[in-house]
């Protein structure tokens, strides 16, 4: 099949949030089964050329939105996987600092006309390049307008006529909602401004209309595509999910082994296997170090890695932490950044409990692999999760997740069980400080009291594998049923 892929993120290009770990990985694994992937996403400016070896492909490309033409210019490379990638140049709309917000975490107010437009060039590009997409796969709201526009402006497109849809809901807290004012450029017709398809109280909803106009619809594990089916999960979407039937379905990611498996990982100060933990002790000691925590192997070590919003449930974790520190003998290892007072409220526990948390606020990778490698525990205490990558990275890592059973969380972690010493991890259900409290202390006292249930708990959780093998070929499922559903149109 050939497959075009339409994002706002890419690892190793740009990246918020585990979107782009996806879009990083999922292509290659879908060449590996024999298709012809590309990858269509803004160059930002922080996309840097030379480091990149971007290449100037196509210049000038024109864009017809509803009322206008835009221009832009298409720059190419490929990513490890040789796969390529193409990114959109329009200096009116990526060529600023922030891929969605300001540095106050405000929104940018032309968010609707930037990403309508990233949609609307990538399927230009596909025209212009004559690729004769069977797929074009957008991931988020960001990209959602896409199966929109194959259906309203492309029907009849020799190269994108074809072409069946598939829109990936990464997290429905997004939905891109917007005022009606931008709707003209848009390009979506009057008559499509309608509560089923893109209006939504007054305004325009970006992902409820690529829902409607998707052949298929998926989100990125069965336990949310299920939750998401329900009032309480789905923001209001809930109806428009239904509608879809067996075409809304729900595809676990895959991880990227070769990035996130202690083996092999060279950003973390020693290297250690299912087989020889040494060097996870060294990575223990190095974080304990590093974060200015008491450096002593026998005090359990929990780290979290995370964006600080509410999704996350960190404001939750926030009425357990001090209890946790004061009543037990553990330590907390915390990056992370977003939210204004939560980076707050994280940013000052180390001077409140010196030696016993530690944290940085602002994003680093090789900070998140240093905590995923020397913490003993991963803790995601979500509201929700689509899917949740950290917490099966902590797998590989042998650092035991503590998470709220919501989710993929759900669907990758499995609980421990005193009895017998089974399980992978610790999970709770209420979303309350006193679930978290006593789930975090139920690790810690495993840590202290069954010492060989947790040996056996790590080695089961390292040898577990999310393979991206598998997820593409659920998606190849996916796209061939998408394929049907176009066709009986
Ligand atoms: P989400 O996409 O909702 O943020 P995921 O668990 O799917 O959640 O993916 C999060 C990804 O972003 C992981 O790869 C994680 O390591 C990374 N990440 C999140 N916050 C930070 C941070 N402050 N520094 C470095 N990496 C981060
Ligand atoms: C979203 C979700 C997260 C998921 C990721 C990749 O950002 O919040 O749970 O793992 O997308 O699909």
């Amino acid at each position: 099949m050939k497959i075009a892929m339409i994002s706002s993120e890419c690892v190793p290009f740009a990246k918020s949030g585990g979107l782009a770990d996806v879009v990083g990985a999922l292509p290659g694994a879908l060449k590996s089964l024999g298709h012809d992937v590309i990858v269509i996403m803004p160059k930002y400016r922080e996309i840097e050329i030379a480091e990149h070896n971007l290449q100037l492909y196509l210049s000038p490309m024109g864009v017809w939105m509803g009322d206008s033409v835009e221009w832009c210019a298409v720059h190419s490379t490929t990513n490890e996987d040789d796969v390529p990638i193409y990114f959109i140049e329009s200096n009116k709309y990526f060529n600023r600092e922030g891929l969605y917000h300001d540095t106050e975490f405000n929104d940018f107010l032309d968010n609707p006309r930037r990403f309508g437009f990233l949609a609307q060039a990538a399927l230009q590009f596909c025209r212009d390049i004559r690729f004769y997409p069977d797929i074009i796969h957008a991931h988020d709201w960001q990209a959602a307008l896409a199966p929109a526009y194959l259906k309203i402006w492309h029907w009849n497109d020799p190269v994108l006529g074809e072409a069946a849809s598939v829109l990936t809901i990464h997290n429905i807290g997004y939905q891109g909602v917007y005022d009606a004012q931008d709707y003209n450029y848009l390009g979506l017709q009057v008559g499509n401004f309608t509560s089923d398809k893109f209006e939504d109280h007054g305004r325009i909803n970006f992902l409820k209309g690529g829902i409607y106009y998707a052949d298929l619809v998926n989100t990125v594990s069965p336990t949310y595509a299920d939750e998401t089916c329900t009032p309480k999960y789905a923001q209001g979407l809930a109806p428009y999910l239904n509608n879809k039937g067996e075409n809304y379905i729900g595809i676990l990611n895959g991880i990227d082994y070769t990035q996130w498996n202690p083996a092999v990982d060279t950003l973390i100060p020693a290297r250690y296997t299912v087989d020889d933990l040494a060097g996870k002790a060294v990575c223990k000691r190095e974080l304990q170090q590093r974060f200015g925590l008491e450096v002593d192997p026998a005090i359990p070590l929990v780290g979290l890695v995370s964006r600080m919003v509410d999704q996350k449930g960190l404001d939750v974790l926030a009425d357990a932490i001090e209890g946790i520190v004061e009543d037990m003998h553990v330590q907390f290892a915390v990056l992370g950044s977003g939210n204004k007072w939560l980076e707050r409220f994280y940013g000052d526990l180390p001077q409140r409990y010196p030696g016993k948390i530690g944290s940085y606020v602002g994003y680093s990778n090789e900070l998140a692999h240093w905590i995923e490698a020397g913490a003993d525990f991963f803790i995601m205490p979500s509201r929700y999760e689509p899917c949740g990558l950290n917490q099966i990275y902590s797998l590989k890592y042998g650092t035991l997740p503590i998470v709220r059973a919501t989710g993929g969380l759900d669907d990758t972690v499995q609980q421990y069980d005193e009895a017998d010493g089974s399980g992978t991890g610790f999970k709770f259900w209420e979303p309350s400080p006193q679930a978290i409290y006593f789930t975090v202390g139920w690790a810690v006292s495993t840590y202290y009291d069954r010492p060989t249930h947790l040996q056996q708990m790590i080695t089961r959780a390292m040898k577990e594998r999310f393979s991206w093998e598998e997820s593409a070929r659920s998606y190849e499922a996916a796209y061939l049923q998408a394929i049907m559903n176009k066709q009986l149109l």
